[in-house]
């Protein structure tokens, strides 16, 4: 059992209620529980006091020395004890797994076809990768889910651009770009003559009818793009277990508004351009008249996402449903969640809601053609990368590869989700700063230590200053994937991975470690912060490297 849940577990019970420690001012303890506040009352007694009785009652071989700061109780570990009860699980390749049993769908990157995938998608791609790869870590089934947005009016002007301006030596090339360049020239020419529109509008209507060209134009739309995505997943490491569209729920979609209809939680709308349209009626909860279904009988964006929804807990029977999507989507999201919860769907719906993404300045329409190309990301990344390995005499491609594309997975990880990002190349590919090359410098330095050492034993020692505060950090790796896993909260692990290897250049930089008489604990120390440090990159999507 982990050193700090056991104390917990010691604490609760004193408590009578679940309680987490947390860490006290240096020097005041390892651990503290607020029992004094939560005791006081039932215990008539003030804060100080009733901490006092409780102290009495923390009793345990892990525990050295037990103190009152006010309404606290600070602990302090017994060393030799907290490095015994580590020693084994720390250095082991499944150090951190959990137990947990839930069903997971998440629907994350989801792209729309025929347009580059922008960076919000590369953050929800990330993202989503990140969790799917911690709650299966954590003894979750997670089903990655991509749910292709395939459908919708642009398609129309897509085929009017398509017919026209096509360049098919330009689509073989590089079949994302071009779709683009038409894509925004059809916008350019628009412009200038809005005809254009009301033949994109027909050319929908034809493909929405089934007309066979469009539908063939469409299919090769999809296709050509999934290419191109496909690109940079393989690129990132990336993959999901089912890969669906929009277009896969268009019945369903009219059938569930219409049902919605039937029951009384939608109406037909009577006035102004939504005339005749089915919307949902979410006046009550504060949501307006989102609509469901046009009077023309086409289906929406939130009628397609309910009528997926719904698939899904058919399909997977999962316990959470999880959208890790911008959050400017939240409106949408809400109605969604409020419109299954009538229908009667009773999992946990949760919208991962993330901020937006700044590129050095770069501002981004698809429209406009002003498109950072997220490939243009990782290899902007890399090319830094590289000139720094070059400067240091380690490079080599596939290391520059691993590193550059880490560091961008490991910059959209480090900020808390609902905070914008913003990509500044020199903080992003840093060795030093806190960024996702020096945790993986962190990693490489301590595999160095380890070849070196070859089959050098370890054995404990009891830990002194900075061995003792790593080993205590090093412990701490469970609970921080613990609080990860409730939370969906990954720049929890980022920030962590970053504290362990802050603490780690320091130790190595100021403590000798073969041929040191503390040289048993020590190389221990090298082998679980490399094992956590394997682990944590892997759970964050990242690539180890070999050599920095
Ligand atoms: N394709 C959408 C977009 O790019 C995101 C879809 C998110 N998932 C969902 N089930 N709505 O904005």
């Amino acid at each position: 059992m982990n050193p700090y849940k056991e104390v917990e577990r010691l604490a609760s019970s004193v408590a009578g209620r679940d309680i987490r420690g947390s860490f006290p001012p240096e020097g005041k303890g390892d651990y503290a529980f607020p029992l004094g506040f939560l005791l006081a009352r039932e215990f008539g007694k003030k804060p100080e006091e009733a901490a006092r009785e409780a102290a009495e009652k923390l009793r345990h071989p892990l525990l050295a020395e037990v103190k009152v700061e006010g309404g606290y109780v600070n602990v302090f570990f017994d060393r030799d004890e907290f490095l015994k009860s580590v020693w084994e699980e720390a250095v082991d390749p499944n150090y951190g797994r959990g137990e947990g049993g839930k069903a997971f769908v998440i629907d994350y990157s989801s792209p729309n076809i025929a347009k580059p995938m922008h960076v919000g998608h590369l953050r929800s791609t990330i993202l989503g990768e990140a969790v799917k790869r911690i709650l299966s870590w954590r003894g979750h089934r997670a089903i990655g889910l991509n749910y292709l947005g395939d459908i919708g009016t642009q398609f129309g002007a897509l085929i009017v651009a398509f017919k026209r301006w096509v360049d098919e030596e330009r689509l073989r090339k590089d079949p994302i770009k071009e779709l683009l360049r038409i894509y925004v020239k059809f916008h350019e020419e628009a412009e200038r003559d809005p005809s254009l529109e009301e033949e994109a509008r027909k050319e929908f209507e034809k493909l929405e009818r089934g007309d066979p060209e469009n539908v063939a134009l469409w299919k090769r739309f999809r296709e050509l793009s999934l290419e191109g995505f496909e690109r940079i997943y393989r690129r990132l490491g990336v993959s999901f277990d089912v890969v669906v569209g929009e277009s896969d729920f268009v019945e369903e979609a009219r059938k569930v508004s219409r049902e919605l209809l039937e029951k009384g939680m939608a109406k037909i709308w009577e006035e102004g351009d939504k005339k005749g349209a089915i919307v949902a009626d979410l006046e009550g909860e504060g949501l307006n008249h989102p609509v469901l279904l046009k009077s023309d009988g086409t289906t929406i964006y939130l009628s397609r996402d309910l009528a997926s929804l719904l698939w899904r807990v058919r399909e997977f029977n999962p316990d959470v449903l999880l959208y890790v999507v911008a959050i400017e989507q939240n409106l949408h999201f809400r109605q969604l969640f409020t419109v299954a919860k009538k229908l009667g769907v009773d999992r946990e719906l949760v919208h991962l809601a993330f901020g937006m993404v700044h590129v050095e300045g770069m501002r981004l329409s698809t429209r406009r053609g002003q498109v950072v190309f997220l490939e243009d990301i990782l290899d902007t990344a890399v090319n830094h990368v590289r000139e720094e390995m070059m400067k240091r005499g380690t490079y080599s491609a596939e290391d520059a590869e691993r590193v550059g594309v880490s560091s961008v997975v490991f910059w959209m990880l480090k900020a808390e989700p609902k905070k914008d990002v913003t990509f500044r190349w020199k903080d992003v590919t840093s060795f030093t700063g806190e960024s996702g090359p020096y945790v993986q410098y962190a990693y490489v330095r301590a595999k160095n230590i380890l070849r070196k050492a070859g089959e050098a034993n370890t054995s404990p020692l009891t830990p002194e200053g900075e061995e003792w505060e790593i080993v205590k950090k090093v412990a701490l790796f469970p609970l921080v994937l613990e609080e990860v896993e409730k939370k969906y909260t990954p720049h929890l692990l980022a920030r962590y991975l970053l504290d362990l290897s802050s603490a780690f250049h320091h130790f190595y930089d100021h403590n000798r470690v073969l041929g040191d008489p503390r040289e048993p604990l020590r190389l221990w120390i090298v082998k679980a912060v490399k094992n956590v440090l394997e682990i944590g990159q892997e759970l964050l999507a990242m690539k180890p490297p070999e050599r920095m």
